[in-house]
């Protein structure tokens, strides 16, 4: 995935914003719901999201 592809397209939230807020502390969708509004209006976006964290979340 590029940084410019949009990974919640109806809040329009990218990857690399999923990416920036991983790396801002985020570790659950929780986070990153809050941190970027991905996931609040159609919610199909989630499974993707998570996808990100269990990628990128170092646990
Ligand atoms: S695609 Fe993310 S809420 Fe609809």
């Amino acid at each position: 995935m590029d940084r410019e592809d949009l990974v919640c397209i109806c809040k329009s939230v990218s990857y690399g914003q999923i990416e920036e807020a991983i790396h801002n502390g985020a570790q659950t969708y929780e986070d990153i719901l809050e941190e970027t509004e991905a996931g609040s209006v159609c919610g199909g976006c989630i499974e993707r999201i998570d996808e990100i964290l269990d990628r990128l979340v170092i646990k």
